[in-house]
């Protein structure tokens, strides 16, 4: 398992972005903490490199998220309270201001991502803290919209995240995921887990999928999905 993601590394490193690639690669390395991975963003946001690594020119995770989240609120979008999940420095926040949400908060275990979220002056809340399995300081039925952008991967949000994530989002809203094609397989937590629980969570009622899209260029040239499901 090791000796394959080397070489898929290996490869991916034959790249003309060798130093972002290999930047955004050691926040994925497999078997980092969760903690080694909020560490690791903090020091990456502390050298200022972060937004040129994964400017929208190499990732368009917050672009798509954000168009995503413009085609199921079309309108009224002042109002409707969006959580953005592993908000990093804000790049999704600042895009979904730009369209109109005026109700953006925020929640990222990194301090120094957190930080530079803080300078966009778009959101309303930010909460430094990991999205798990572990209950967090949120009342259920908080938001109309959860979404995720690129916070998925080795270390990142796990699998069993996801009832938490369901439990604050409103009766009727939405979760919006959008993450690497290939992390599906070649996370160990995700693999064989993730969609189904996905599934499993449909067929018990806790929530229906509305689309699982797959885009092409999501991040240096990886495919990307976008899954949106909508609470019942
Ligand atoms: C690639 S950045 C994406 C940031 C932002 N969503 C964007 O698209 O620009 C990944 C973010 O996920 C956050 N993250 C990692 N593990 C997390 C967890 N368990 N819960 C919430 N956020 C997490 C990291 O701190 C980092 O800010």
């Amino acid at each position: 398992m090791a000796a394959e993601k080397a070489k898929r590394f290996q490869e991916k490193a034959n790249h003309r972005d060798t130093g972002a690639y290999a930047q955004n690669y050691g926040a994925h390395r497999e078997g980092i903490s969760m903690k080694e991975v909020a560490d690791y963003y903090t020091q990456w946001a502390n050298s200022d490199k972060y937004e040129v690594d994964l400017g929208p020119e190499r990732y368009r995770g917050p672009k798509l998220a954000a168009e995503s989240l413009c085609e199921l609120i079309p309108e009224n979008r002042e109002s409707a309270r969006v959580l953005d999940i592993a908000s990093g420095t804000g790049f999704l926040g600042l895009e979904l201001w730009e369209k109109g949400f005026r109700s953006i908060d925020g929640l990222d275990p990194s301090e120094g991502m957190i930080e530079a979220a803080r300078k966009k002056n778009v959101y309303t809340n930010l909460i430094c803290d990991f999205m798990s399995d572990q209950k967090l300081d949120i009342n259920a039925g908080t938001y109309d919209v959860a979404v995720i952008a690129g916070g998925m991967g080795e270390g990142h949000i796990p699998c069993n995240a996801l009832p938490e994530i369901i439990r604050i989002v409103k009766a009727g809203g939405y979760v919006v995921i959008v993450m690497r094609e290939e992390y599906l397989v070649h996370v160990g937590d995700y693999k064989d887990r993730l969609e189904p629980l996905m599934k499993e969570l449909e067929i018990s009622g806790k929530w229906k999928k509305i689309s699982r899209k797959i885009v092409p260029n999501y991040s240096f040239e990886n495919k990307g999905v976008i899954f949106v499901f909508q609470k019942l």
